[in-house]
């Protein structure tokens, strides 16, 4: 099995990322609903391309990460969050999500960053085991914060130093 090539992303990967994005929409992971066209566009002022990681298998991008800040204010500046994790079906299970993250990490350390944190659904078993395994750890849990589908999902706070 190739190891994916990661790299950064290019304005040029807006439309297959935003595929990507809804290919993959599932309440395990989003807690927005379903997009439904027209579509917005993957980058935007708040998310963009120099701030994704993107993961190719044979020329073809299966998966991306999105590092961003988790406030505009200067005194968080060293804390940097991860808004975005996504590897497409049938890319699942060869190691793309833990090659993005483990390059996610690195690019936190290379812009100075001190920590990093993230959100992610109680109910999401696979992205939960893939973070605890690389060292995150739960730092806090709202109970009951979303309502998808009729059914109350846990939002899990993790963060670890970088
Ligand atoms: C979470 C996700 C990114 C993992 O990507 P992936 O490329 O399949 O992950 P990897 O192959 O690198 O697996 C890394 C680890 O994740 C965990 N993992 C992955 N799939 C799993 C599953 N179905 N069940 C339990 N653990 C799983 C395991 O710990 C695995 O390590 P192992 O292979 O040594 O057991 C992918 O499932 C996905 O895109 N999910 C939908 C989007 C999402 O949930 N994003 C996270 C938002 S917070």
């Amino acid at each position: 099995m190739p190891d994916p090539y990661i790299r950064t992303a290019l304005p040029d990967d807006d439309e297959e990322l935003t595929v990507l994005d809804r290919v993959t929409w599932s309440y395990l992971h989003a807690v927005m609903p379903e997009p439904q066209p027209p579509y917005d566009p993957f980058f935007s002022r708040r998310h963009a391309p120099e701030d994704t990681l993107v993961a190719e298998l044979d020329r073809r991008i299966v998966g991306y990460i999105r590092l961003g800040l988790p406030t505009p204010l200067a005194s968080n500046a060293h804390v940097r969050q991860i808004q975005g994790l996504a590897v497409h079906d049938d890319a699942r299970g060869r190691g793309v999500g833990r090659a993005l993250l483990r390059a996610a990490l690195e690019e936190a350390r290379r812009r100075g960053a001190r920590r990093v944190t993230l959100r992610v659904l109680g109910h999401n078993t696979p992205a939960r085991a893939l973070y605890e395994s690389e060292g995150f750890a739960v730092e806090g849990v709202l109970p009951e914060e979303f309502c998808l589908d009729g059914t109350y999902v846990d939002d899990v706070f993790m963060g670890r130093p970088v």
